[in-house]
């Protein structure tokens, strides 16, 4: 029997493995600065990636979102709009800035936050607004830009899982004030763990910068608060290899994910991933929907797959706003309908690089066989 077909896997070759070789024998495995030979590389050939002035690198995609609320000056006092229907260090960055999350509901066909529930969020206390391009799919980035700019609120992208993804003909990364990507094992690239904030603001840039190292201004030499958040050379080594084969990546995720529609379209009892007019899917997770009725046996479904070593997985089963350190912080319950529907009906199916066409004709026939029988 096959192996476990992995929900998201690192697709790492020998050129990974040389490069890092390479900066093991050099010897310089981090630099103090947080700006090593490697680390500017990454970030040069990134920034040229995304069409951004500038990209930082850093060691987390939560400390690239934590990093760009400290250089915002966003603390104690904000408030900060976020999606609920998100990985919990969205909401989680917010806290560590000291901030306060303010949870807005997703639209239930992009699973993206829902725009025109925005503004009545919006207190004289909100100063940011963190959208979150879930699963890989962009957020209505020109409503949130024009909300945003009419009431002087940052916008800070988390863009964790949507390297690769266009809207309306920009790539993500070159929109908002701020966006964070992250390089986690199984992201769309891989540094094993790592981030970057992409920006076109030279003074939010050297900020970023600053809090990377500590605060320091030169070395020794600290006037405002920061951490450590410097990527290792070695890490950015295997960023630059990564990103050159983005690329390739991106166009199998496509390949994959318009192969598994073709074979899915006819099940009733689902709701399939889309790509809106206008966007581009970085395809990090191809997520489907239980349909009304059958949302009941979204797990049953999903152990179901998994005993057929397909690794389905459910992104995210419990909302944000209903974790024990967050429950305080939702206003009401009813706020967030479609973002709690959403977790009890959804379930992404592997479309990673490492996906041959048989395993889509594989998944597809034993889905449909599934919930033939459920
Ligand atoms: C939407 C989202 N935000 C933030 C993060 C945090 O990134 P990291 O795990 O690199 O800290 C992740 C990834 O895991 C994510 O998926």
């Amino acid at each position: 029997m096959r192996s476990l077909l992995r929900i998201n896997q690192p697709c790492i070759g020998k050129e990974e493995i040389e490069a890092v070789t390479e900066v093991l024998k050099e010897g310089l495995l981090t630099d103090k600065s947080g700006a090593g030979p490697q680390v500017l590389q990454f970030e040069k050939a990134f920034s040229k990636y995304t069409g951004a002035k500038y990209a930082i690198a850093v060691n987390s995609g939560t400390a690239a979102l934590h990093a760009s609320l400290m250089a915002s000056n966003i603390g104690q006092g904000d408030e900060v709009l976020v999606p609920s229907f998100t990985f919990p260090a969205t909401a989680g960055a917010v806290l560590l800035a000291g901030a306060k999350p303010i949870f807005i509901d997703i639209d239930p066909k992009t699973y993206c936050m829902r725009v025109d529930l925005i503004e009545s969020k919006i207190s004289n206390r909100t100063s940011a607004i963190i959208p979150v391009h879930l699963y890989g799919l962009p957020a209505d980035m020109s409503a949130i830009i024009k909300i945003a700019g009419k009431s002087g609120l940052t916008v800070i992208e988390d863009a964790a899982q949507a390297l690769g993804a266009e809207y309306q003909d920009k790539k993500i990364g070159n929109i908002g004030d701020a966006s964070c990507f992250s390089f986690y094992g199984v992201k769309n690239i891989t540094t094993g763990e790592g981030g970057m904030i992409t920006t076109n603001d030279a003074e939010f840039a050297e900020k970023i910068r600053r809090v990377r190292v500590h605060g320091e201004e030169r070395p020794y030499w600290v006037s405002t608060l920061g951490h450590n958040y410097r990527m290792t050379e070695i890490a950015a080594s295997i960023g630059t290899v990564q990103l050159k084969k983005l690329p390739t990546f991106l166009e199998k995720r496509r390949k994959n994910a318009e192969h598994l529609t073709k074979k899915l379209q006819d099940i009733k009892k689902l709701d399939l991933a889309l790509e809106p007019e206008g966007s581009k899917h970085a395809w990090h997770l191809y997520t489907v929907r239980m349909r009304g009725a059958n949302a009941g046996k979204r797990n049953r479904v999903v152990s179901k797959l998994r005993s057929k070593n397909i690794g389905a997985a459910v992104y995210y089963e419990t909302p944000v706003h209903l974790l024990p350190l967050y429950r305080k912080y939702a206003s009401q319950k009813t706020d967030l309908q479609e973002t709690e529907k959403a977790s009890r009906q959804v379930f992404s199916l592997p479309i990673h690089p490492m996906v041959k066409q048989d395993h889509i004709e594989e998944i597809a026939k034993n889905l449909e066989r599934i919930l033939t029988k459920n």
